[in-house]
């Protein structure tokens, strides 16, 4: 037994740096015996059941590829095939998808509508992107970017662009873990006081720090890592012409990387506009690890997955 086992995995907030340390750690373990070849079953004959509102390419092949490595097995219920919120309660939805599964992965828009099937069901359940945050793809954020450096205490990660869901589950694991984090973008899109609060809180404790700045300069000056993702999403296309024209000078360039630290790394949680929000010659130059971070979300995902089911 150890210290996650049947809990839930909603936010990152709710877990300890020595928590997310050993899910780090038992990522680089299980990354480590697929390499070699290795499958152990360490969830043979569990099931995951993974329900989703939105399409999805990372989210759903690395818990279903990863759940099938595990030795376990996975139902795929994909938008608008199951009745939660709608013809049923969450309530009933919850009990009853826990007499059928070991855990459920939920990617849902309304973060409140989660919490409650996650409050309701008996059995870990984990959150695969709300309108709120993205907790999986900030554990494949930070797993990717110990991969680059030996030690990333006192880094600085650089977030450009809107306030979306990974900018804010990537402030809250590095202000968990003591990284100095930058949101860099107008004013207007600062991430709101409900996350800046959470980062400086846990701030006092890891020793990291918060900042949001206007000036790119600034932000990239000594950073090791650079991360941007959509300027707009699903439902904000009304805002597509004033969202293009106000983030435009924060599109990711070589340029704006050779102001950076030497080794910096670019990270994006993808899908991404090329074009828009980073050019072609970031997404494809020296400095990207796009698809190691992308591959990563199936090594992170399998050690939640031990270490919440185990
Ligand atoms: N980054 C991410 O969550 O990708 P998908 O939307 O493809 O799952």
């Amino acid at each position: 037994m150890n210290k996650l086992s049947g809990r839930n995995f909603i936010d990152l907030d709710d877990f300890t740096r020595e928590e997310i340390l050993l899910i780090l750690q038992t990522t680089r373990d299980l990354k480590l015996e697929v390499k070699r070849g290795h499958f152990h079953p360490y969830l043979q004959h569990k099931a995951l059941g993974c329900i989703f509102d939105q399409p999805s390419t990372r989210t759903r092949i690395s818990f279903e590829l990863g759940m099938q490595q595990l030795g376990g097995y996975v139902t795929y219920l994909k938008p608008g095939e199951i009745h939660l919120g709608k013809k049923e309660s969450i309530y009933d939805t919850a009990k009853v998808l826990s007499r059928y599964f070991d855990a459920i992965m939920i990617r849902w828009n309304d973060y409140n509508e989660m919490k409650q099937l996650a409050d309701a069901a008996d059995v870990p359940v984990i959150n695969g992107m709300t309108e709120k945050n993205h907790p999986c793809q900030a554990l494949a954020d930070i797993y990717t970017m110990m991969e680059y450096y030996d030690d990333i205490i006192g880094k600085k990660v650089v977030f450009f662009g809107d306030r979306t869901q990974p900018a804010h589950s990537l402030g809250v694991i590095c202000s968990k873990l003591g990284l100095n984090f930058v949101h860099c973008c107008p004013k207007k899109y600062a991430i709101l006081s409900d996350y800046s609060e959470i980062f400086e809180r846990n701030n006092r404790i890891s020793g990291g720090t918060y900042r949001h700045t206007a000036d790119i300069v600034e932000a990239c000056t000594g950073a090791h890592m650079v991360y941007t993702d959509v300027w707009w999403w699903i439902g904000q296309e009304e805002e597509e012409a004033e969202r293009r024209k106000l983030f435009a000078p924060y599109q990711v360039t070589a340029e704006l990387l050779t102001r950076c630290d030497k080794n910096v790394i670019f990270e994006h949680c993808l899908p991404a506009m090329r074009g828009v929000e980073v050019t072609d010659a970031v997404m494809d130059g020296p400095h990207a690890v796009i698809y190691d971070q992308a591959e990563n979300r199936m090594h992170t995902e399998k050690a939640l997955m031990v270490l919440l089911m185990s």
